[in-house]
């Protein structure tokens, strides 16, 4: 443990007994203890907030459920772009798409937007050690080839030798041959060196663990897990969990007739693969036949209960080595997922169901009471055999906040100088903040809450029509920026053009407009937007929007 290390054996029997006397002092008294606490970094791929921890009645997630329970949980976060790069890249930097200007997964912003420091960067350079696991910034072009090492990690970053797979024809078929599929439930000692990516990282975390819980420098490791994004490859025991006839649709599996066609997304990556190209789905609205919408559905919540036990064996390590007491984790996705709402499916759109994402702070001693001697904090929970209801709720904050928030925040937790704000013009600032620190919210004895709060997400389309690079075109197609504002009230959202040379978007060329009022419409389907009758919601937007 990082402080009985550096202080040695007096240090630990004071550090004891100042526990031993704040447990006796009473469970609600919250002891804060900010110094050199470590920082685990869980990051889902495509994982919507589709957990019992959000109100999910049949997802299976208990581990990631007790970690909420002991946590705050952010019910309403929002990733900047639903795409993997671009969300990626911004929460590392905390800047938007607009400051990082990667709208795709073709350029690195050191070189391409500015020299912006990076999350894990700043603990490095604040004296931590910085690990990477798996997929944390995008790999490829996006962190030059390198997931930005060295400017990020103290360590060469981690990646599992089974991704090599994913694309392959490993999924066995009905007709019992191998395929390159969507839905890919897998005999794991049947795959290719008898283990998948996910687990892989579990593996490689564990062990980094033990390799640095009793240096003297803290660490920040962050393990980015691959599911639930497609394909669907998992242990196929998962798919017990999700029998076919409990499966439902979408609430709203039909396009609404206000949809404009700018907005609709036409998944383009799920139609590549074999099993949905037999079935021979019409470009671009569809739609999937019913009952292969219930298959998606079952499969991604089983890979979501997949990643839920990984998640689980992390936290159980932090229990072993004794670091329950002195790890900030923080558990969140890059973006969501579309499972048939509005008919569309995958991410690629400003809908609150491909932009919100699960957002869970856990700090010992201030989200939750500081840990006892004794009992676990994390216990493995096993989805095949627990009480639902056994596992008590966190406690849950509805205020609007975004990804890029992550950064100052963690910073805060972890008591290191939180970058100061951005000015409008950033691009040459390496190091400023375009979120806000989220820890007033963080405090269980006193969760704050903020009606006012607004979050931006955007999206890039080639066309008004859907065409094949419309979910995700690479820079010099983009012709139209998708801006959009989500508050308590509403989802709002203009598709003006935009002209990818000089990044410059011009409000005076509306493509389409959305409105959807959240209370009474909260899956958002009938589509309000009316430049005349909403005047004044649009000076507001069109004031953030324009320097
Ligand atoms: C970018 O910043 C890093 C440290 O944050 C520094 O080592 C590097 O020299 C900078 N590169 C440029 C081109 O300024
Ligand atoms: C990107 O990687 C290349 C090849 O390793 C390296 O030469 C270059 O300096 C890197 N770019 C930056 C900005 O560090
Ligand atoms: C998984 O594959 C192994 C090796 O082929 C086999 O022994 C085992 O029975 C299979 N498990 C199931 C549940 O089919
Ligand atoms: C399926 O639904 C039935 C009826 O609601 C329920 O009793 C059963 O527990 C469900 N199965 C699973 C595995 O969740
Ligand atoms: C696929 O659908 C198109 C029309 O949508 C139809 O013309 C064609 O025959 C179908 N092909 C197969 C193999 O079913
Ligand atoms: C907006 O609403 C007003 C009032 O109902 C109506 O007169 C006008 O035609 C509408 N404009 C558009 C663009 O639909």
């Amino acid at each position: 443990m990082v402080i009985t290390e550096s202080c040695g054996w007096f240090a630990l029997c004071v550090h004891i007994l100042l526990r031993f006397h704040h447990v006796a002092g009473g469970a609600d008294h919250v002891n804060f203890k900010t110094d050199r606490l470590n920082v685990l970094l869980i990051l889902a791929d495509d994982l919507r907030p589709s957990l019992a921890c959000y109100g999910d009645t049949v997802v299976k997630s208990p581990n990631i459920d007790q970690l909420a329970s002991k946590s705050i949980i952010f019910q309403n976060a929002f990733a900047q772009q639903a795409v993997c790069a671009p969300s990626r890249t911004s929460f590392l930097t905390s800047r938007r798409p607009d400051t990082t200007r990667l709208y795709d997964f073709n350029s690195y912003w050191r070189v391409h937007a500015g020299n912006y420091t990076t999350l894990p960067q700043y603990f490095k350079s604040n004296g931590y050690i910085t690990m990477s696991v798996g997929k944390v910034f995008h790999p490829g072009i996006a962190s030059n080839r390198s997931d930005d090492y060295p400017y990020s990690w103290s360590v060469h970053p981690y990646h599992p030798s089974s991704l090599a797979f994913e694309r392959q024809k490993v999924c066995r078929g009905p007709d019992g041959q191998l395929h390159e599929n969507l839905l890919c439930p897998v005999n794991v000692s049947e795959m290719p060196e008898k283990t998948l990516p996910d687990i892989q990282n579990t593996e490689e975390a564990v062990q980094l663990l033990k390799s640095v819980h009793n240096k003297k420098d803290p660490f920040f490791l962050s393990v980015g897990y691959y599911k639930p994004h497609i394909p669907f490859r998992y242990p196929e025991e998962y798919l017990k969990l999700y029998p076919i006839e409990n499966m439902s649709l979408a609430p709203d599996p039909a396009i609404p007739s206000g949809l404009p066609s700018v907005a609709y997304n036409p998944w383009t990556d799920i139609r590549e693969r074999e099993d949905v190209q037999a079935l021979n789905i019409s470009f671009p609205y569809g739609p999937i036949p019913k009952h292969f919408q219930l298959k998606i559905r079952q499969n991604y919540f089983a890979a979501v209960s997949f990643l839920d036990a990984q998640v689980g064996q992390l936290l159980g390590t932090l229990d072993d080595l004794g670091l329950s007491d002195s790890t900030i984790v923080v558990f969140t996705s890059d973006h969501g997922w579309s499972l048939g709402e509005h008919g569309e499916w995958a991410k690629y759109s400003n809908f609150d169901v491909a932009t919100r994402v699960p957002l869970i702070f856990y700090a010992p001693g201030l989200t939750s009471p500081h840990p006892k001697f004794g009992p676990r904090t994390f216990p493995f929970i096993d989805a095949f055999s627990y009480t639902p209801n056994r596992i008590s709720k966190g406690n849950s904050v509805e205020s609007i906040v975004e990804l890029i928030d992550l950064f100052p925040t963690l910073a805060d937790l972890a008591a290191l100088e939180v970058p100061p704000s951005c000015p409008d013009q950033s691009f040459h600032i390496d190091l400023c903040t375009e979120g806000s620190s989220l820890m007033d919210f963080l405090n269980i004895n006193n969760v704050q809450n903020d009606d006012e709060a607004i979050a931006y997400s955007q999206y890039p389309r080639p066309s008004n029509i859907p065409q094949k690079n419309s979910d995700l075109p690479h820079l010099e197609d983009i012709r139209i920026m998708g801006y959009s504002i989500r508050s308590a009230e509403y989802r709002y959202t203009l598709w003006v053009g935009f002209d990818p040379s000089t990044f410059h978007a011009n409000f005076q060329d509306v493509h389409a407009g959305e409105l959807y009022f959240i209370e009474s419409d909260p899956e958002q389907d009938f589509n309000m937007y009316n430049s005349s009758l909403h005047a004044d919601l649009f000076q507001k937007f069109w004031k953030h929007l324009i320097p």
